[in-house]
């Protein structure tokens, strides 16, 4: 397999990372997963837009866009793999450890490919999530690589048996570990707004977006973990996850535990715009 890391692509196992690397030290940089179906990129302008973003947001400034799409279009030349996924990180750089920003220090970019299938299986017949208290700060809309909370909340999933740990604030559902969250109650699908409270998935956003698209009726409006236990229908959406259907909060099936319909016609028109 190739692999990027500062300024070169180079065989994985011939790669050594710069201990002084801030992402080490302080997780310090910002990522992106992007998915690549059929040897195309899904999403690909929406997910560098964000890149550049999350990266201001935390003042690393001047990232050249055009460069990160090269340096990621090359990888997946180079891998040849045909559906995958990419996952490119921008670390404020290398320098000793200390915790000011390093004067003059370069951005470090690292970025490979893994080949990845749908999750067909768990499309199909839907997840189990737990629910707990979202601790996180308060710039959730950065895709941070400071991932502490989330990777702590995932594995208390991993752990109960199930798949996803979808977070509340004071019992106002935000959002998942690693996804979004949608339910859908008397027919109206709701997301918590985009604010910085969570982060603004793409596949949430194409989820809006078809939503739109069909007549649904939908609002971007938090609810609460009460309103996500008597939902009818409940999903999470991410770059790897997709659409994946939610059949039981902490234990408890979600309507008849089977997947829902909107939930099922928003996922047939995802499929239409990966192809
Ligand atoms: N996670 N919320 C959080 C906290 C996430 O980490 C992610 C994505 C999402 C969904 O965003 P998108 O639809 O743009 O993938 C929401 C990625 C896939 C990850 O960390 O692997």
């Amino acid at each position: 397999k190739i692999s990027y890391y500062n300024g070169e692509f180079k065989r994985d196992n011939e790669i050594s990372v710069d201990y002084n690397d801030r992402a080490f030290y302080f997780g310090d940089g910002v990522y992106e997963v992007v998915r690549v179906y059929d040897n195309e990129f899904f999403t690909l302008e929406e997910h560098m837009d964000r890149l550049v973003r999350s990266a201001s947001e935390i003042e690393i400034n001047g990232l050249d866009r055009e460069k990160l799409i090269d340096i990621i279009t090359e990888l997946k030349e180079q891998n040849s793999i045909k559906n995958g996924s990419i996952y490119i990180q921008v670390s404020r750089g290398i320098n000793p450890r200390n915790h000011a920003y390093p004067a003059g220090a370069e951005p470090v970019i690292l970025a490979y490919m893994n080949e990845m299938a749908r999750p067909s299986h768990q499309m199909d017949n839907g997840v189990e999530v737990i629910t707990a208290n979202d601790y996180r700060w308060l710039k959730c809309h950065v895709k941070s690589l400071n991932l502490l909370a989330n990777v702590m909340e995932k594995e208390r999933a991993v752990r109960a048996g199930a798949h996803e740990t979808l977070l509340h604030r004071d019992g106002v559902v935000t959002e998942g570990s690693s996804t979004n969250v949608f339910i859908v109650s008397d027919g109206v699908l709701r997301t918590h707004p985009a604010n910085h409270l969570i982060l603004n998935g793409i596949t949430r956003q194409e989820v809006l977006k078809i939503a739109e698209a069909q007549g649904l009726e939908y609002a971007e409006k938090a609810f609460t973990l009460e309103e996500l236990k008597s939902a009818d229908e409940v999903f999470i959406t991410s770059t790897t996850q997709e659409v994946t259907p939610v059949s039981h909060v902490d234990g408890e099936k979600v309507g008849d535990g089977a997947k829902g319909r909107i939930t099922q016609k928003i996922q047939e028109e995802f499929d239409q715009r990966i192809h």
